[in-house]
């Protein structure tokens, strides 16, 4: 399978993003000096749904805040973050946009959670831990662009302990055909990666997971997905995802809800076991 690490990172990378979210901070009215991971929940939790669903899968998998967790693909930290101020969990991120990984680790440093998270910069492919050391693989909406699922799956099965668990939030390809371009993981097909629920399901099996939750949650997405579009019409908030995204972001938000709608896309939940 065609290496598209680079183009993947090229989509997310936008130079200065962290000054346009200190920015954005400001002009938003928080106090850069005392910062939450509840204020900068807009903009960091990068993937549908938001902080609400974050919430949902966090709430699946039962955390007691003892779990050693890691993060797959984990973009600006919101998620990492939140799971280690809630529930007291110790998390590590991975995710292949350096530029994501320098403003994960600004916003940390920020939020005072230096020592309870911390990022590195690499590929999902061949993740840079050893075998059996986390309870909880933790990914949303990151596996969109990796094309060799086999491979992913395999690499999060073997970092985590024997009992440990994989909570998922992932964007599988409907029976509605392909999806419209652009969405917020690609501006054309060549780093778009689909598989339907049905496929996924089978390769996570195939890899040695056992299903303990897999919940569809295509329609809470699509409310979610058809209020930003409608937003997308007006000026964008002074804190949002639109400020990763690139000029092109009201056309994302529109194609995301029209994807759903048309059921070119479907998102799920799901936690599993090793
Ligand atoms: C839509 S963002 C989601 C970020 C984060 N999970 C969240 O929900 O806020 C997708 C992320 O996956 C990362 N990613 C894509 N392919 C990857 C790979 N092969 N290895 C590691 N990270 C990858 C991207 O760099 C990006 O940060």
């Amino acid at each position: 399978m065609a290496d598209c690490g680079g183009s993947v990172e090229a989509h997310y990378t936008s130079p200065d993003l962290g000054e346009a979210i200190l920015a954005a901070l400001k002009a938003a009215g928080k106090d850069l000096d005392h910062l939450t991971p509840d204020d900068l929940a807009p903009v960091d939790e990068f993937h549908g749904g938001q902080r609400p669903a974050t919430i949902r899968l966090a709430e699946s998998v039962g955390f007691t805040g003892a779990e050693r967790v890691l993060d797959v693909g984990s973009g600006l930290g919101g998620p990492s973050r939140f799971l280690a101020w809630h529930y007291g969990c110790r998390v590590s991120g991975i995710d292949l946009t350096a530029e994501f990984v320098r403003v994960a680790e600004m916003l940390t440093r920020m939020t005072g959670l230096v020592g309870r998270v911390d990022y590195r910069q690499g590929t999902a492919l061949d993740l840079p831990f050893e075998d059996r050391c986390f309870d909880v693989v933790w990914s949303q909406n990151a596996a969109m662009n990796i094309g060799d699922r086999d491979r992913l799956y395999t690499e999060m099965r073997r970092v985590l302990k024997p009992g440990g668990r994989l909570a998922l939030q992932e964007v599988a390809a409907g029976p509605g055909g392909p999806p419209h371009f652009p969405v917020q993981w690609a501006r054309e097909p060549s780093i778009s990666f689909l598989f339907s629920q049905g496929v996924t399901r089978e390769k996570l099996e195939m890899a040695g997971f056992r299903v303990r939750i897999w919940q569809d949650t295509t329609e809470a997405a699509q409310v979610m997905a058809q209020a930003r579009a409608r937003a997308a019409e007006g000026s964008p908030p002074v804190l949002g995802t639109h400020l990763i995204l690139g000029t092109d972001w009201p056309a994302m938000f529109r194609n995301s809800a029209r994807n759903l709608e048309e059921r070119r896309t479907e998102l799920f939940n799901a936690v599993l076991e090793r």
